[in-house]
């Protein structure tokens, strides 16, 4: 008998922000696999009797490789259980979900997705920014900060990253924002452009820095935080 995965969005951090359909999985689950920034408040809803994996980095241990995560999870999976692969915001953002999405389908492991409120929906919530604007903002992006070699991606499409016309969101950005502020003045995009610093969004220490892509950059130069940031900027609405 082999088992069922369900991909579960654990949202920011926030358990009000959990879906229904994400509580009922993780109630349901024999078993949940779940990242750093997935834990917290939302693991209150999995059964005393399951167990619970944490598969991130801890305690400065370096985090297992994908390919660890993606067999444990069908080595569970093929022992009949319900497993719950929790992971943060939405799990096809920046999740690495193909990779054990493939996994599964190559063992021939039924799963699910349950999407989940991304940390830039929640960012842009929590600062009142719309993240598109029918007059200044007809295009959203999402970008990641940094590739698999953990530095600024080589092949950046910089005339849509300097669009004046999108609000762009910038996941992982912290250690090369400043490099990419530099790219993006260099192709046009004025350093005053309003900016949106967002950390720790949905959890108690959550800090919302309204800023320019310039000052924000100087800022990350000088000093970077451990705690977990999106960067928004674009033409976005102002504080009231
Ligand atoms: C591996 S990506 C996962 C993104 C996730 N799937 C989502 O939709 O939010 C991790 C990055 O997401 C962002 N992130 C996730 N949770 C966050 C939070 N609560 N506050 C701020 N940024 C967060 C940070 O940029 C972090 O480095």
């Amino acid at each position: 008998m082999s088992g069922f995965v369900s991909f579960v969005g654990s949202g920011p951090g926030d358990p009000e922000l959990l879906t229904l359909k994400a509580v009922d999985r993780l109630r349901a689950a024999d078993i949940v696999l779940f990242d750093d920034l997935s834990a917290g408040p939302v693991l209150r809803h999995v059964r005393a009797d399951a167990d619970l994996v944490a598969v991130g980095k801890r305690a400065g241990r370096p985090s297992p490789s994908q390919s660890h995560v993606s067999a444990l999870l069908v080595a569970h999976a093929a022992t009949g259980a319900r497993v719950v692969r929790l992971k943060s915001g939405d799990p096809a953002i920046f999740g690495r979900l193909e990779e054990e999405i493939v996994a599964l389908r190559d063992a021939g492991i039924g799963f699910e997705i349950v999407p989940g409120i991304s940390s830039a929906s929640a960012a842009a919530a929590a600062a009142a920014i719309p993240l598109t604007r029918r007059l200044s903002a007809r295009r959203v992006q999402f970008v990641t900060g940094h590739d698999v070699t953990g530095t600024l991606p080589q092949a950046r499409n910089m005339a849509a990253l300097a669009d004046p016309d999108a609000t762009t969101v910038v996941f992982m950005p912290k250690r090369t924002f400043p490099a990419l502020a530099d790219d993006l003045v260099a192709h046009g995009l004025p350093p005053h452009t309003p900016a949106l610093f967002a950390e720790n969004v949905g959890h108690p220490d959550q800090r919302l820095t309204r800023t320019t892509v310039a000052a924000l950059a100087d800022r990350l130069r000088a000093t970077v935080s451990e705690a977990p940031a999106l960067i928004l900027y674009g033409p976005l609405m102002e504080e009231a």
